[in-house]
Order: C-alpha cells, then sequence, then structure tokens
C-alpha cells in the first residue's frame, strides 16, 4: 500500500511548474537556453529566393545597386541594355510567376531532407520588402496580390513539414531599403517607431501566429534595438507565442546588439571563428560564392565544391557552431541542378559520418596541435554513457600514418574509419598524442571519399 502511493506520487504529473518568464532585457532573454533540437542538427539549408530572383543578375541586392545610394556599373549597363526605360522594379514581381508543374515545393523538400540538413530557413521578405506571404502588412507587394498569386510561405512550411527530420523557420529583413515610412523614421534619426510598429513588428507577429517557424532568423537591422522594439517582441515570443518552447533566434536584432545578444551569434556572414566559442553561434554561408539569390551570371567556377563545403562543416562544428548552407532558387522555382548535386552529396557523405556530426558537440581541442587539416568533434555513446568518442575529421587522406597530436589513447582505445569499420593499429606517440597506421585501402571500400572521419573511441583527455 505504502509503495504504490509512492509510485502513485512518482508518476503522477508533476503539478504546474512555474514556466520561466523572461523579461524584455538582454540579460534575461540571453538566459534561456536554445532548444535542444537546433545544437543537436547541425545543418540548416537557407533559401534566397524573392523579385531579386527575375532579374537574376549580380545578387539578391540587385534592386540597391540599380537605384539606391551606391549603384554598380554592371547593374545600371545591364538594365540599360535588357529592358525598356521606364522599366520599374515593381514590373519584375509580375515575372515571378514560378509556374504549377514546374515549381514544386515538395520537390525541394525531398532534396533538403537528401542533403541530411535537419531545418530549412526561407526568407520571407528581404531588404526589398516583398512577403512571399499574403501578409496584411505589405498591400499590393506581395506574393498573394502579385507574382505567383500564391502563400509561397505556408507552401514551402507545408511541405517541409512533411519530413520528421526538418523543421521549418524563416528569414525577415526589418528594415527596407526604400520604404517611406522607414526612411521618415530614419531621418528622424529613429526618435519616430511608425515603420516598427506598422510594419516590421505586426509583419513578425502574423508570420510567427501563421507559420509557428522554429527559426527567426532576423536581418536588416540598421536602428537600435530600442527602435526596432526587438526585446518586448523576443519576451512575448519565448513567453506566450505558440513556439515559445522550440524557436531559436540570431542575434540580428539592433545594430549595437548584432553579435553579442540574442540566441545564436551570426556575427557576420560566413562567421566562421576557427576557435572554440563560449555562445552557440550559426555560419551563414552559400553555395554561389558571391550571391545569396540566384543569378543567371554565375560561372561553374563560382560554386563551392563538395570537399569545401565539406571542410566548412567540420571547422564550424568543431568551434561550436551550426552551419547555414544557402540555395537561390530561380525565378521559375526550380534548384539548379549543380546545388542539387552538392546538397545530395553532403546527404551522402552524411549518410557515412552523420555520427560524428548530428548531436556531435567540441572537444577540448578544435584542430590537431600537430597535423594541420584535422578538426575535431566529440560524442557520448547514447548506449553506455561511459563511453567517449573522438571524431577527427581528415582533410587529406593520410598516406602509410595519421599523426595526431591532441587525442591520448588509453588501454581500451579503438580506432576506426566511419564508412569502413575495420580497427586501425597505432601507437602512442612520443610527446603525446598518437601514430595511427594507415594500410593501403582499396579505393572504392571508402564511400564518399571527399573528406574522412577517423573515429577515435575512450581517449584519456
Ligand atoms: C513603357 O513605355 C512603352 C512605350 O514607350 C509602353 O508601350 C509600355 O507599356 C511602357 N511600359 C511600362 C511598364 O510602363
Ligand atoms: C529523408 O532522408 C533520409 C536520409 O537522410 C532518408 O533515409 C529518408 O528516407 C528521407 N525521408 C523521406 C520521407 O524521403
Ligand atoms: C488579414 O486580415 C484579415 C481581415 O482582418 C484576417 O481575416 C486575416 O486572418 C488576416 N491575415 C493574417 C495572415 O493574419
Ligand atoms: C500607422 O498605422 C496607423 C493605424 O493603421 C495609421 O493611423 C498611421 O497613419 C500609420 N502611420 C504611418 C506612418 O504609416
Ligand atoms: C514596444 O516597447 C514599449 C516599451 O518601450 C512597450 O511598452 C511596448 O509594448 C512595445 N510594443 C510592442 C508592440 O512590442
Ligand atoms: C589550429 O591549431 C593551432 C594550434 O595548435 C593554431 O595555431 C591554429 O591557429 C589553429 N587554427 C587553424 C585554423 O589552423
Ligand atoms: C556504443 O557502444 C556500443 C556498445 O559498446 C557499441 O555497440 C556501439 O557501436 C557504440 N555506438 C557508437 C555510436 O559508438
Amino acid at each position: 500500500m505504502f509503495s504504490l502511493v509512492a509510485i502513485a506520487i512518482v508518476l503522477a504529473p508533476s503539478p504546474i511548474v512555474d514556466a520561466v518568464q523572461y523579461e524584455p532585457n538582454w540579460d534575461s532573454l540571453d538566459s534561456r537556453p536554445l532548444p535542444s533540437w537546433y545544437d543537436e542538427g547541425k545543418i540548416g539549408i537557407f533559401i534566397h529566393w524573392g523579385v531579386f530572383s527575375v532579374p537574376s543578375f549580380s545578387s539578391e541586392w540587385f534592386w540597391y545597386h540599380w537605384q539606391g545610394a551606391k549603384q554598380w556599373p554592371s547593374v545600371i549597363e545591364f538594365m540599360k541594355k535588357n529592358y525598356p526605360p521606364n522599366w520599374t522594379y515593381a514590373d519584375f514581381a509580375e515575372q515571378f510567376d514560378p509556374p504549377t508543374g514546374i515549381y514544386d515545393p515538395h520537390h525541394w523538400a525531398d532534396i533538403f531532407n537528401a542533403s541530411g540538413a535537419r531545418y530549412v530557413v526561407q526568407v520571407t521578405k528581404h531588404h526589398e520588402g516583398f512577403t512571399s506571404w499574403p501578409s496584411n502588412y505589405s498591400f499590393n507587394w506581395n506574393a498573394q496580390d502579385v507574382g505567383p498569386h500564391r502563400d509561397l510561405v505556408g507552401d514551402l512550411a507545408v511541405a517541409v513539414r512533411r519530413y520528421p527530420n526538418l523543421r521549418y523557420g524563416i528569414y525577415h529583413s526589418l528594415f527596407e531599403w526604400f520604404n517611406p515610412v522607414y526612411l521618415e523614421d530614419k531621418k528622424n534619426k529613429y526618435k519616430t517607431q511608425n515603420f516598427v510598429f506598422n510594419k516590421s513588428l505586426p509583419e513578425l507577429y502574423e508570420l510567427v501566429n501563421t507559420y509557428k517557424p522554429d527559426v527567426i532568423w532576423s536581418d536588416g537591422c540598421p536602428g537600435k534595438d530600442t527602435y526596432w522594439n526587438s526585446t518586448h517582441f523576443l519576451a512575448w515570443l519565448y513567453n506566450e507565442s505558440p513556439v515559445k518552447d522550440t524557436v531559436v533566434t540570431n542575434d540580428r536584432w539592433g545594430r549595437n546588439v548584432v553579435c553579442k545578444h540574442g540566441g545564436f551569434l551570426t556575427c557576420t556572414d560566413q562567421f566562421n571563428p576557427g576557435t572554440l566559442q563560449k555562445r552557440k553561434f550559426e555560419n551563414a554561408m552559400k553555395l554561389d560564392y558571391s550571391s545569396w539569390g540566384y543569378r543567371r551570371d554565375m560561372k561553374l567556377s563560382d560554386v563551392i565544391p563538395i570537399q569545401n563545403l565539406l571542410r566548412k562543416i567540420a571547422t564550424t562544428i568543431s568551434c561550436n557552431g551550426n552551419i547555414l548552407i544557402n540555395v537561390g532558387p530561380t525565378k521559375d522555382g526550380t534548384i539548379a541542378p549543380i546545388f542539387e548535386e552538392r546538397l545530395r552529396q553532403m546527404g551522402s557523405w552524411l549518410q557515412v559520418n552523420g555520427e560524428a556530426v548530428y548531436k556531435s558537440r567540441p572537444w577540448t581541442f578544435q584542430n590537431d596541435t600537430v597535423t594541420p587539416g584535422v578538426w575535431y568533434t566529440q560524442r557520448t555513446n547514447e548506449t553506455t554513457t561511459s563511453n567517449k568518442n573522438v571524431y577527427a575529421f581528415v582533410f587529406d587522406w593520410p598516406a602509410v600514418t595519421l599523426v595526431l597530436g591532441s587525442p591520448v589513447p588509453s588501454s581500451t582505445t579503438q580506432v576506426t574509419l566511419l564508412g569502413y569499420k575495420r580497427q586501425f593499429k597505432f601507437s602512442q606517440r612520443s610527446g603525446g598524442g598518437m601514430i595511427i597506421n594507415i594500410p593501403a585501402i582499396p579505393y572504392k571500400k571508402i564511400p564518399c571519399d571527399w573528406l574522412w572521419v577517423f573515429k577515435i573511441t575512450n581517449p584519456q583527455n
């Protein structure tokens, strides 16, 4: 009887635990732990798709480089040669018409799933101000009223969520290059907030309530956090929103808080510091070296080779980062085969080596102390919690021996190569570390030989 009561008490749902309430200040907001799915997932896909995908030349900054403060001669020349003189940027929106039968968000999601990524972040509004969802706050400058005549955000959110491995997130630019209400606030030295209260915040609330994104990737934040009312929005997001338990955010919530406050830090684009970071960061990078949006002037040599992509993944996650890999779809809603190939190659490599990536943590050493081009992660064996594995990501295939200065082998250490499995002989290295003998392995025995991962079980350190 007694024991039954005891069990009943233990098994009863815990009484209402006071949920942590976050306050609209950075000390409080920064104290929120990131939901664990984010760190565990490591890899996301970034999608830049908007009206800029129509001229599809130079970059997603096309409008600004054509008619903004810093004009680019190449862009002006392009317009002169290819469009009538009375052409406006808004005219491009009419041609943003991904045809049914060609554009298929489910096909995109299939590629993203096959890539091994764990989340997708879609640009829902870039600095051009065009909303890819039927926003109530973007009259006649949204994907329902012009161009596609459909909800591109809803389309992709649904498609992505059909894959249990994938989460859906949104990118949203706070400012808009040419919005007169924004420009008026700016002229007032950000002392008025008409744009914030009438445009950027209503859009954010609308996006969160309608699409329930698990990532909010804020961007475009000249003006301070106080101008954007960022801490108030985030306090609502973390305390009350429908995604309060799952959402992660970045750090671009005001020009004074980038790289300091928020969820994960993005600092600069392509942030890949090469040293251990205390705070979780994200390396947002792109498959096309010079543009986030698709551009027809892209050359094969502008596209990152798979080896380099995998190296970036290794260096990033070794230092406590996630990586967000950008793809720019065409205006027709297709993903260029060269991008699809890169993503599927990454997926096939992760099929072999994902054990060293997902759910891994940075190790004591990020890169090897002796051999350049060797980066580390660690992971505890979940079935036998006492067992720690260290993974060495090796950029160049080692001939005869692999000399590692960092891991100190123990009496139970074993060395294997992911995708190959056979154990490798090794010896202690005088001066610390270990020397692994590399037998002549038949080339065909190692799948996806773009970057190799050696698994070292139970090192002393
Ligand atoms: C541009 O001007 C031409 C005549 O020069 C006219 O036929 C055309 O409709 C105009 N296009 C736009 C988008 O205003
Ligand atoms: C998603 O990708 C994984 C490989 O990472 C594959 O095993 C799985 O079948 C895919 N899911 C679907 C629904 O295609
Ligand atoms: C836009 O406004 C209409 C009318 O007030 C409302 O019915 C609709 O739900 C709103 N849309 C969104 C996405 O909030
Ligand atoms: C902001 O919205 C309110 C209510 O819709 C409107 O009265 C006001 O004129 C708007 N302000 C600006 C600067 O657009
Ligand atoms: C904006 O910030 C003020 C305090 O500065 C706060 O009272 C208000 O509720 C915030 N508004 C929104 C929409 O977040
Ligand atoms: C790798 O490690 C060494 C120290 O062992 C360090 O000097 C070097 O800067 C590190 N980073 C890179 C990117 O090689
Ligand atoms: C975890 O340990 C078990 C038992 O030693 C082993 O069979 C399994 O392969 C290990 N898993 C990993 C990911 O190392």
